[in-house]
């Protein structure tokens, strides 16, 4: 029977996707809540699989989530897997086979939902770049490495010196309870935020330039907002608008704005944000963008065309954990920020530098 052949950490997948499929008020378990259920086991085989392919389970579960539609949440009913579901166990259960694994683990179910091909969490997979042959790659590399005990080390690979990141954070101002919220909200739900250096650097551009119009592309629950909205107030007030596709973390940030007194400043909404952008208009002082980096390139053009001569466009992510140096990294999200490195580098509109602090903010100038 397969399921005892299941590792402890699969079983609680296939248990984590029950839940999933229940609290969205499904009748039975499909590929997507597999992969949310996976999502959940964050320091699995199959994320760290995902994590050297430099895609964060966060990401993949926003992704989901975009497609996601709910209904009333069901507890207790039984669940049974759909038959793309139950294909997936059979694939987890070949591909354990194929590399000789006389267990079903994380990384085996992973690699069955890539194979599947055909439901919504092998496209998700697939849109992220995550590739059948990649991942059996590094599911094969990871399974030759030496166990070492779970280490505190950072995922990211080093950037700096170890101690300039603790450095230079030291040296950001106090900050509001509310931001600091923030800051523990994102380290527990492993969620990207720019952080306190970052956010600080954005208070000074924002200031600097007198700015009292900002744009913001992929704002989740609204820390990097938090910072543009605080200094455009200092700046004698106007408007900072926030964009994310998720409805859950456009509320989120509605409290935590509402928190510092910042709701008559920052306008919300729901919805993929280059398109936003073109919908609401208008010229801006600073427009920042933070989207899925695979996007990057096709946001510059509508970027610049609503950026005031003298703006400031502001890219984050621009050295990509160091991704950029790997000549044989070809996943979408590595040549986005390559590619709109070179669009802005050629664009004669524009002067730009390209700031080392933490993952590399870039900022580029209009001129005319
Ligand atoms: C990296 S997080 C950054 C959050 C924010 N800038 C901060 O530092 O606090 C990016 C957020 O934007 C969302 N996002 C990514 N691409 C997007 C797009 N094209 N349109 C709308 N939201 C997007 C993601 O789901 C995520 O919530």
């Amino acid at each position: 029977m397969l399921w005892q052949r299941f590792t402890e950490r699969a079983r609680k997948v296939i248990f984590y996707a029950q839940e999933e499929a229940q609290q969205l008020g499904e009748t039975q378990v499909s590929t997507e809540h597999l992969l949310l259920g996976l999502m959940r086991e964050s320091d699995s085989v199959a994320a760290r699989i995902l994590d050297r392919m430099g895609v964060s389970l966060q990401r993949i579960r926003n992704e989901i989530e975009r497609y996601l539609t709910r209904s009333e949440a069901r507890y207790g009913a039984e669940m049974q897997l759909t038959l793309r579901a139950k294909r997936v166990i059979d694939l987890a259960y070949d591909e354990a086979r194929q590399l000789n694994n006389n267990y079903i683990g994380t990384e085996h179910l992973l690699l069955g939902l890539i194979r599947e091909g055909e439901g919504l969490a092998a496209r998700v997979l697939s849109k992220l770049g995550v590739t059948l042959e990649a991942a059996r790659q590094v599911t094969a590399q990871i399974q030759d490495e030496p166990r070492t005990p779970p280490s505190p080390a950072p995922k990211r690979p080093k950037l700096y010196h170890p101690r300039l990141s603790e450095y230079l954070e030291s040296l950001v101002p106090p900050r509001p309870a509310i931001l600091q919220a923030m800051e523990a909200h994102a380290r527990a739900t492993d969620f990207p935020i720019v952080g306190p250096m970052v956010g600080q650097f954005f208070y000074l551009i924002t200031r600097l330039t007198g700015a009292t119009r900002v744009f913001e592309l992929g704002s989740g629950f609204g820390y990097s907002t938090a910072w543009f909205a605080l200094a455009v107030r200092e700046n004698g007030g106007g408007e900072v608008h926030h964009v994310v596709w998720d409805e859950n973390l456009s509320q989120q940030a509605q409290e935590f704005l509402r928190g510092l007194d910042l709701l008559d400043i920052v306008r919300f909404h729901v919805g993929e944000a280059v398109q936003t952008l073109q919908q609401v208009g208008g010229e801006y002082d600073i427009i920042f963008c933070d989207i899925d980096k695979d996007g990057y390139p096709a946001s510059w053009q509508v970027v610049k065309q609503h950026l005031r001569v003298g703006g400031v466009a502001l890219y984050d992510n621009m050295l990509w954990s160091g991704r950029i140096w790997d000549d044989s990294d070809t996943f979408a999200a590595t040549q986005g920020v390559h590619e709109l490195t070179r669009l802005i580098s050629e664009d004669s509109d524009f002067t730009f530098s390209l700031l080392p602090i933490r993952d590399g903010v870039l900022m580029a100038m209009k001129l005319r």
